[in-house]
């Protein structure tokens, strides 16, 4: 095939659609199972969390896509403040928008506030009964989904779940899917009056099986033109280790180093995997571990490269004897590690790094990271 019609089939972006979505049959699965069995069903309220780069949004556009095909209407909102108001106002089907509208009719200036047409913003639980109602004449439904839990203010992850609780109650066709950072996540519906969110059922976006990985990769490289030999398939998918933003990040660049020999041979080799895999790792270490370590205290930094000389989890007394410190001065270190979502609690006393290679990358730049200390 002509080299300029070849198109790298791999989407390493945040939240954009994979060429397949590799390891997501189940929770698909049990959503489009809630949608068809009615009100009441487990898998109209879904709980999605995992590390950065882990599908979340992704996962959560899916769902929509499944819900519109269903007929249903899908407001899709960020949990940043104000998302309650922003939802009653996409229920609303309107959006108020401050500020003026300028019209020009024969030369004469027309000047009107805009949005005047409401005196005030409608209540989350009022818009969203009015809504879901009007939906139901028509016999659909309404999902709503939230991306970026961890951010939410309780108060209003409150005002939420207590609306749709309620409209589940009047036996209304509503679902409700959110997705966040684990630990944020958890302690958002952990720590308040969120009992309801917290029977919602749960999607660790934890690794994908690696042969589930290696189906895919084959899949997307031979419908873009090129082809791959098993070994450098095999090398490939086992370094993503599941991870879907190193799915994608992996397959663009080995995929770029097959493309270079395409007038010669399309299938692509164990040399244009390690070529690949080592463009992909410099680029997964400046896009995520080198962003989520810039300007981190000393102490944090020396935190995390004691954790290296553990190969899985770190005990953090062990953390704490390596740096002579005693552990209760480290507290308030492990926490903001914990809340950047660089490293998280796998048991009590126990912490793992959150991305995959966190560990490679602070061994390889050891030296330079405590340098910018002047260590
Ligand atoms: N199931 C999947 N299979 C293959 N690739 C995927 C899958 N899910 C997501 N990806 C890819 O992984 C990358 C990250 O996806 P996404 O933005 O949804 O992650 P996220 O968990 O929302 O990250 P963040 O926490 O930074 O918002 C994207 O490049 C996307 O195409
Ligand atoms: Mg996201």
């Amino acid at each position: 095939m002509a080299r300029e019609k070849l198109i790298n089939p791999f989407k390493p972006t945040a939240g954009a659609e994979p060429p397949v979505l590799v390891g997501r049959d189940k929770v698909l699965g049990d959503f489009s199972d809630g949608i068809a069995e009615g009100v009441g069903a487990p898998g109209r309220l879904i709980r999605i969390t995992g590390p950065r780069g882990s599908g979340k949004t992704v996962l959560l556009t899916e769902l929509g896509d499944i819900a519109r095909e269903s007929g249903w209407e899908v407001i899709d909102e960020t949990a940043s403040k104000g998302f309650c108001s922003r939802i009653a106002e996409a229920a609303a089907g309107e959006r108020l928008v401050p500020g003026l509208e300028v019209d020009v009719h024969l030369g004469v200036l027309d000047v009107r506030s805009k949005g005047s047409s409401r005196e005030s913003a409608p209540s989350l639980r009022a818009a969203l009964t009015e809504r879901a109602d009007a939906l139901g004449r028509q016999h659909r439904g309404l999902l709503i989904t939230l991306d970026e839990v961890q951010d939410a203010s309780p108060s209003e992850m409150r005002e939420l779940a207590t609306a749709v609780q309620h409209l589940i109650r009047e036996r209304i066709d509503v679902a409700f899917a959110f997705a966040g950072l684990t630990t944020g996540v958890l302690d958002l519906i952990n720590g308040e009056a969120l009992t309801f969110l917290r029977r919602a059922l749960p999607e660790e976006l934890a690794a994908i099986p690696v042969d589930e990985v290696a189906c895919a990769l084959r899949q997307s490289i031979e419908k873009s033109g090129l082809a791959i030999t098993d070994a450098a398939l095999a090398e490939a998918a086992q370094k993503t280790v599941g991870y879907a933003y190193l799915i994608q990040l992996i397959g663009y660049h080995v995929w770029r180093a097959g493309r270079a020999h395409v007038d010669d041979t399309p299938v692509i080799d164990e040399e244009d995997v390690s070529r690949g895999i080592e463009q992909a790792m410099g680029r997964f270490h400046d896009a995520v571990h080198e962003s989520a370590v810039s300007d981190l205290p000393l102490r944090a930094m020396e935190y995390l490269l004691a954790m290296t000389e553990d190969e899985g989890v770190s005990a953090t007394a062990a953390v704490a004897d390596r740096l002579g410190l005693p552990a209760t001065s480290l507290t308030s270190y492990r926490r903001l590690l914990v809340q950047r979502q660089i490293i998280e609690p796998t048991a009590r006393g126990f912490v793992a790094f959150s991305i995959p290679y966190t560990r490679e990358y602070l061994m390889q730049n050891r030296e330079s990271l405590l340098a910018r200390y002047g260590r």
